[in-house]
């Protein structure tokens, strides 16, 4: 099926790693273009060189970007719109959760998250906007959680702003809907990235990742009996910014294998 998406610039904000890189590894692969931002140059290189695989350099732009820094996301968004000749799409995907309760999370982790899960969406949001308007229109996808709809109580700060990105998004979708700007959300629930890598290698760096990721499963309900792979939420990304989406707006497609209960 072919999604339309030949020659639209994918801004993918945090693509350096996770669902973010394999959503920029497919949209090459579609014949898009793709810009990827993440804070560690190490990692962007790393990110860039795996791209290439799949795109050649003239239809890529990396920087480094620190999504919570308006400066950095002004410069990155100009620096993309100039060196791929515009922005269609824009994927929110930056970011890491934390892990606490209400009495262990300190004021500098709330800070974090309000500035990773509100700022850096607003400031992306709002370079982009003349971007996508030049251009008669685009597609703005959020990357959020289960947890927005379900807190759980030892993930309080990472839920209550995940909460608040949601109800931002629907406005946005109305807001931004006379610009015929698409605004959608891909609500994630257990996916094998490096964030959970991180995890792994942290608690249980001898337990093999297949065993880790199945007990996990077990552990935490999942229906579908596994954890999600990076491909499965980057192919929601993609269709959430190919022409067959374009009725959708101010929708959250669950990718959790249905782990959310949420109506
Ligand atoms: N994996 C899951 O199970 C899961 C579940 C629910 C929600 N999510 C959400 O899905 C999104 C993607 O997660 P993932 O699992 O793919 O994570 P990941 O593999 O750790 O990738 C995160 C990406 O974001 C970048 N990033 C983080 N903070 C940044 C900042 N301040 N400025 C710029 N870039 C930044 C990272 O690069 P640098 O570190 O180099 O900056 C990296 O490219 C996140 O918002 C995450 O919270 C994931």
């Amino acid at each position: 099926m072919d999604l339309g998406l030949r020659d639209k610039v994918a801004v993918i904000m945090g693509g350096t790693s996770g669902v973010g890189l394999k959503a920029a590894e497919m949209f090459l692969q579609e014949g898009a273009k793709v810009a990827v931002c993440g804070r560690n140059q190490e990692r962007l290189d790393k990110a860039c060189n795996h791209l290439l695989q799949f795109g050649s350099a003239d239809r890529i732009y990396a920087g480094t970007c620190n999504v919570t820094n308006k400066q950095d996301v002004d410069a990155f968004m100009n620096g993309t719109a100039g060196a791929l000749g515009g922005i269609d799409i824009l994927v929110n995907a930056a970011g890491h959760s934390v892990m606490g309760y209400f009495f262990d999370i300190t004021d500098e982790q709330w800070q974090e998250q309000i500035q990773l899960k509100y700022f850096a969406v607003i400031y992306a949001i709002r370079a982009a906007h003349p971007y996508l308007v030049k251009q008669g229109g685009g597609r703005i996808i959020n990357i959020n959680a289960t947890l927005a709809k379900e807190p759980e109580r030892h993930m309080v700060a990472t839920a209550a702003t995940r909460a608040g990105l949601l109800n931002l998004s629907k406005t946005l979708s109305q807001e931004l809907a006379p610009d015929n700007i698409l605004v959608n959300s891909v609500s994630l629930g257990l996916i094998r990235t490096d964030q959970w890598e991180r995890r792994r290698l942290q608690n249980a760096p001898n337990v093999e990742p297949d065993m880790y990721y199945g007990d996990l499963a077990k552990k935490r309900n999942i229906p579908l009996g596994r954890v999600g792979e990076p491909e499965e939420v980057a192919s929601v990304i993609l269709f959430l910014a190919s022409r067959q989406a374009s009725y959708v707006s101010g929708s959250t497609i669950e990718t959790a294998g249905a782990l959310g209960k949420a109506l």
